[in-house]
């Protein structure tokens, strides 16, 4: 990109995560001020695709389906979400983001505490909730494996890949194991068609992935995890 061209503030801005909106400068926000500094992930040492978008920024450590929704650090997250939006409509969908991140889950009980907040009926929430399948309605491992098993990774073995992990985690599809560290669902496309197949474990993108490779993302995650 020429510097003519160059959003404004656009070199004070560490470029870290090429698939958030707040890198194209236009607020001028880093992305540690919008979520907050511990809840950026680092760039993966190994593993992926050198062209995966490189981050996770809703991975914590402990996720706590019945902790308080948008206090402490959050309440200003909340806060900046709101101000962000002309409506409490259009501040919906980062606000369950936020809840997500916080509690795992989008329960029924979150999403009334949810609209209660921002003053939206029940039955609009759960409308919105219900209809994207990134909010997870119900618990799942703290490692959300999505394998996409869609046009271009079906061609490349996507179904093989999923039952490899499906094999290993000694799950069925949407359970999650008795360690709670793993939950194997299968996805439409992850908009990473070129490079299949595609997977997506929390925000983390990994790519070109085989069946052969399914134990060393495994243990890898295990190895996060202790
Ligand atoms: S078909 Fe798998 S990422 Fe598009």
């Amino acid at each position: 990109m020429s510097d003519s061209v160059k959003p404004s503030g656009a070199d004070e801005i560490p470029f870290r995560n090429p698939g958030w909106a707040g890198n194209t400068g236009e607020f001028d926000l880093t992305e540690e001020l919008v979520r907050g500094e511990e809840y950026v992930g680092d760039l993966p040492a190994h593993g992926g695709h050198p062209g995966r978008a490189p981050t996770y920024p809703y991975m914590l450590k402990d996720r706590e389906p019945e902790a308080p929704l948008f206090e402490g650090p959050y309440e200003e997250r909340f806060e900046k979400i709101r101000s962000r939006f002309p409506t409490a409509r259009a501040a919906l969908l980062p606000a369950l983001n936020l809840a997500q991140e916080i509690r795992g889950h989008i329960s029924q009980d979150t999403m009334r505490e949810v609209g209660g907040m921002l003053g939206l009926s029940d039955a609009y929430v759960r409308g919105v909730a219900t209809f994207y399948t990134m909010y997870n309605k119900r618990p799942v491992g703290r490692f959300l494996i999505q394998v996409c098993t869609n046009i271009s990774c079906n061609l490349c073995g996507g179904d093989e890949v999923l039952a490899a992990f499906l094999e290993a985690t000694e799950t069925e599809m949407g359970e999650t194991t008795e360690d709670g560290l793993f939950t194997v669902m299968e996805v439409e496309c992850l908009a990473a068609c070129g490079t299949p197949t595609a997977i997506q474990i929390n925000s983390r993108y990994f790519e070109n992935v085989t069946p052969a490779d399914v134990p060393a993302i495994l243990d890898r995650l295990r190895d996060e995890a202790s």
